[in-house]
């Protein structure tokens, strides 16, 4: 039933961290797995979408089918979003962004001297809300990791960054989101929610991309 639900749809999708470079041999990041933005790319190929999945450093494999763009930073996956944004239908961010770079990076190695040191950081553009306010907009779908207050958060996040839906995980159970094979969603709208109880991260992939292809047909 699912097989041609997307037929012809063009779908963007970012995952994985981010690297943002502190010196030539060194990187802030995060330990994003890009197991849920993989499984979306995956489950988006076998519906009949054309995927675009751009990814920071992950150690995954391409899904078949679908057309992959390697980045590290925030600033080059935000380029590389934009870059083909134009005619895209849905665009799904699931990357863990870095929220801050490092504000200069060094030319050189960065030498041990002094017993403390600081670095200064600026805050990295918001890519998922960079493409919700682009004048072509396709149907932009947010995820938002969090430990309590889900709904009031995620309501949130939904308003403040113009998105057309939000996928939610409560991160505090154990097992589900960050790094897990499995994850529970909590699905929100401007007038509805579902929740997508916890299982396999492809089969809630399937079930989140039936639950978008509903909405774009409605446009
Ligand atoms: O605000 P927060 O980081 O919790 O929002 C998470 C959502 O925003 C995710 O969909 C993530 O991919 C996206 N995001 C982004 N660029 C950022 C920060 C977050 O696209 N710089």
């Amino acid at each position: 039933s699912h097989a041609n639900a997307l037929k012809g749809v063009k779908l963007m999708l970012t995952a994985g961290p981010t690297r943002e470079a502190i010196d030539p041999v060194r990187y802030i990041s995060n330990h994003s797995s890009g197991k849920m933005g993989f499984a979306l790319a995956r489950a988006a190929a076998a519906m009949g979408a054309e995927v675009t999945l751009i990814t920071g450093p992950v150690t995954l494999q391409t899904p078949p089918g679908v057309q992959r763009v390697n980045v590290e930073s925030a600033q080059q996956m935000l380029d590389a979003v934009m870059d083909k944004i134009d005619n895209q239908d849905i665009f799904i961010g699931c990357a863990a962004v870095a929220d801050y770079r490092v504000a200069e990076v060094a030319s050189g190695k960065i030498k041990k001297s002094s017993e403390t040191m600081q670095l200064a950081l600026v805050r990295n553009p918001d890519i998922l809300a960079t493409v919700a306010a682009h004048e072509v907009r396709p149907f932009v779908v947010g995820f938002a990791a969090e430990t309590h207050d889900v709904e009031t958060y995620a309501r949130d996040k939904l308003n403040r960054k113009n998105l057309d839906m939000i996928a939610a995980n409560d991160v505090s159970v154990p097992g589900q989101g960050f790094n897990a094979d499995t994850n529970a969603l909590r699905v929100f709208w401007r007038d509805g929610h579902q929740d997508l109880p916890a299982t396999d991260k492809l089969s809630l992939a399937f079930q989140l991309l039936s639950l978008i292809s509903t909405k774009i047909t409605k446009k």
